[in-house]
């Protein structure tokens, strides 16, 4: 979608949306047209029940010249600080015009008093919500293909198209994970994971590290590999490092859970619901996602993505319930459950971001378990960490991008709970308390003095149902996030 600023209504036949404060005249916002299509307007708002409320969307056409125009008001609320304000305003308008027919969208702000950045945001939302994966479709009614291809925002303050900079960047990021998510297991395993995100980073001065097995085998990362064993699909561990920021100092680390297809393994998934564990690769997703919007925006900042992928499958050579398994970090584990195997994955690609980079913080990212949606839903992920200063970054940056996060319990009770009577760890505790054993696991991996954060994103990484920001299907959760949360402290 075409995103562009102007001062002035442009002439020709576009879709007019005008957006109302919920103490604004619907009159003096319709100035311009005339009085009859005033009093139309008004009384089809009234009509449909329009009462401001941010983000609903009244609709009517109103006689111009010698045609018709689409008139679409649309709400702003009571509260100016509402949370993510325009950014749902936009959305709420891409939802009723991406396959309306209309290819144009023309908003004009004029009077509303908003800056740049609030312009821009309003840009961002309607992109957002127009990113579709139609790849393929290859018998999409003509009604159902998307229609709407350029928003102009009119009338908005000085700074919109340097703020556009940054929230395209963003944009790139999102729709780039979007597409990893979606994408069958099939098309996106871990070879094809990596060659994707090189084509689109390596042009813009992401530097490529990748690790096959054999490199993998040699670092004794045991754990990564026997997720791997039952795949025909060989393991990658990818690293993206973004240089942007002052030469020599310690980079940033993000790690995400990258497994292209959950079975379970031996211990494996019910058929019903199991294609949705081609998403389980959601962690990896977010994380690459957000490497392309740092590279893109020239992030200040030195920051490096690490994906763990494989794929957890059942097979003559796959690893077995009680196997014990030792780790890069010379920790032994014991495979209780083979379907708990996003946590030996990222055990090993923690250690060896650890060793190589020698961070001073690291925050993973992972669809790690369905317990995490019986806490919280689809509405917050999970957040571990065990720093308190870092869990406040995180959750301020939670609250500015949308993508919210709630804190969750760290301790040696349950850490207890993980032990072994073979090895130095099982890889799953009891039923309950699921996501907090999970989380007490990878942290075991954590070495002495570094910052860490660990998120279960298994709620937030596909939905069911569309929202103000995506369609139904992949999210994009966490891009806008980590992104956030760079520009907040590290390019100060
Ligand atoms: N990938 C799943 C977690 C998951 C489940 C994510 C549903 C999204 C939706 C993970 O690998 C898994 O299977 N976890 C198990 C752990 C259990 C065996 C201790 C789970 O949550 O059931
Ligand atoms: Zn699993
Ligand atoms: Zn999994």
């Amino acid at each position: 979608m075409k995103i562009s600023f102007a001062a002035q209504r442009p002439a020709g036949s576009y879709a007019l949306a005008i957006p109302v404060r919920s103490e604004d005249m619907l009159g003096d916002r319709l100035q311009g047209f005339d009085d009859s299509a005033r009093t139309l307007a008004a009384r089809a708002a009234e009509a449909q029940r329009f009462e401001r409320e941010t983000a609903s969307v009244a609709e009517v056409f109103v006689p111009e010249g010698e045609g018709a125009r689409r008139l679409l008001v649309v709400g702003l609320g009571a509260r100016k600080d509402e949370e993510a304000l325009y950014e749902r305003v936009g959305g709420a308008l891409t939802a009723r015009l991406l396959v309306s027919g209309e290819t144009k969208l023309v908003v004009d702000v004029s009077g509303l008093g908003l800056n740049g950045e609030e312009a821009a945001r309003i840009g961002f939302g309607a992109a957002a919500r127009g990113w579709r994966y139609d790849n393929y479709r290859t018998k999409l009614p003509r009604k159902q293909k998307p229609s709407l291809e350029e928003v102009v925002i009119v009338g908005a303050g000085d700074g919109a198209d340097q703020a556009w900079g940054d929230k395209a960047a963003l944009l790139e990021g999102l729709s780039f994970t979007r597409e990893l998510v979606t994408e069958p297991a099939n098309i996106i395993y871990p070879a094809s994971f990596v060659e994707r995100c090189r084509k689109r980073m390596e042009p813009l001065g992401v530097e490529f590290e990748v690790l096959d097995e054999d490199a993998m085998r040699e670092l004794g990362m045991g754990a990564l590999l026997g997720v791997s064993l039952g795949s025909e699909q060989p393991a990658r561990l990818l690293a993206m490092r973004w240089n942007g920021g002052e030469a020599g100092g310690k980079p940033l680390v993000f790690v995400g859970k990258g497994v292209t297809f959950d079975t379970g393994g031996i211990s494996i998934k019910p058929a019903a619901g199991m294609e949705a564990m081609k998403w389980d690769m959601g962690g990896a997703g977010a994380v690459a996602g957000a490497m392309l919007t740092l590279a893109g925006r020239k992030a200040k900042a030195n920051v490096v993505g690490i994906c763990g992928l494989v794929e957890n499958m059942p097979d003559g050579k796959a690893q077995r319930p009680g196997d014990v398994v030792t780790s890069m970090s010379g920790q032994t584990i014991e495979v209780i459950n083979t379907d708990a195997e996003g946590r030996l994955v990222l055990c090993d690609a923690i250690s060896w971001a650890q060793r190589k980079y020698k961070p001073e913080t690291i925050v993973d990212l992972a669809t790690l378990t369905g317990a995490m949606i019986i806490s919280l839903g689809h509405e917050y992920a999970g957040m571990f960490a065990n720093d308190d200063g870092l869990a406040q970054q995180l959750v301020a940056a939670s609250t500015a991008s949308g993508d919210k996060l709630w804190r969750m319990p760290l301790g040696d009770a349950y850490d207890k709970l993980i032990e072994s009577p073979i090895a130095d760890m099982k890889n799953v505790g009891p039923r309950e308390g699921g996501s907090i054993t999970a989380a007490v696991f990878i942290q075991r991996f954590v070495e002495e003095g570094v910052k860490w954060a660990h998120l279960d994103i298994a709620g937030m990484v596909w939905s069911d149902k569309a929202k103000h920001l995506f369609d139904k299907g992949a999210t994009g959760f966490g891009v806008a996030l980590l992104d956030r949360f760079v520009a907040a402290n590290y390019e100060g």
